[in-house]
């Protein structure tokens, strides 16, 4: 299955991804982490993605195509695809590379959240700089506070976290993000899951969403 998992910042795209590849056998592919990864090791790419980061505004499309285009290009099987595409540029890119290959998206999941709830999550998110594990102070809070329970990590806040960021981030979400929904309800199946909820009840409605997917193939 080659799935794209759509939703603003907060919305719970990460976490509901690593559940989806842990049962379906897919592969994560997050744009937020490989340019996170590429800044971390100072690569080019990761410098100029940088500002537009740090500012909550959108690298340009012309780096990030090339990006998941070669992330995308190395998996044989299937992939969830988080925080890509971003743009309807973005989406119109990868439906032509998919086609060189003779792929397509079997299907679009859209996580839907409230401005106000998705700032609460991002102000208290904290996550392991090791293992990319994911917390909340509040809603998900590790065994042992401020440590990851997988490796013991001092949890960190992401620097694109800060309110005023967040602010931009959103902005930018609803300017240029949400009309690739719009894009995807013209030729795809889009399921539009209700993410203002509990963590593991929007696992379960994805699940059986996937579950009709899959007997439907
Ligand atoms: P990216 O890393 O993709 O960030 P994002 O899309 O803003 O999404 P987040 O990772 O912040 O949120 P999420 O939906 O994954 O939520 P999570 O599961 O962590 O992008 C960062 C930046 O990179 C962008 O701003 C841009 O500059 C650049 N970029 C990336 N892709 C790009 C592209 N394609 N084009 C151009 N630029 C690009 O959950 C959040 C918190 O809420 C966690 O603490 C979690 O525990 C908690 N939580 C989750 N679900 C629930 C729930 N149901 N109830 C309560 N708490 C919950």
């Amino acid at each position: 299955m080659r799935i794209v998992l759509l939703g603003a910042p907060g919305a719970g795209k990460g976490t509901q991804c690593k559940r989806i590849v842990d049962k379906y056998n897919l592969v994560h592919l997050s744009s937020g982490d490989i340019l996170r990864k590429e800044r971390a090791a100072g690569s080019q790419l990761g410098k100029k993605a940088q500002s537009y980061m740090d500012s909550g505004g959108l690298v340009p499309d012309e780096l990030i195509v090339e990006m998941m285009a070669e992330a995308i290009k190395q998996l044989a099987d299937g992939f969830v695809l988080d925080g890509f595409p971003r743009t309807v540029n973005q989406a119109v890119e990868l439906d032509k590379s998919l086609a060189k290959s003779g792929q397509k998206i079997d299907a679009v999941l859209n996580l839907e959240v409230d401005d106000q709830r998705v700032a609460k999550r991002l102000t208290g998110r904290r996550s392991c700089p090791e293992c990319g594990e994911v917390y909340h102070i509040e809603n998900l809070k590790p065994k042992v506070d401020g440590k990851c329970d997988k490796d013991g990590s001092e949890l960190t806040q992401r620097p694109d976290d800060k309110p005023e960021v967040v602010l931009n981030r959103l902005e930018t979400y609803h300017k240029l993000t949400e009309p690739v929904v719009d894009y995807y309800n013209s030729n795809n199946t889009v399921y539009n899951v209700n993410a203002d909820r509990d963590i593991g009840e929007i696992t379960s409605d994805i699940f059986e969403k996937f579950s009709q997917l899959v007997s439907a193939k």
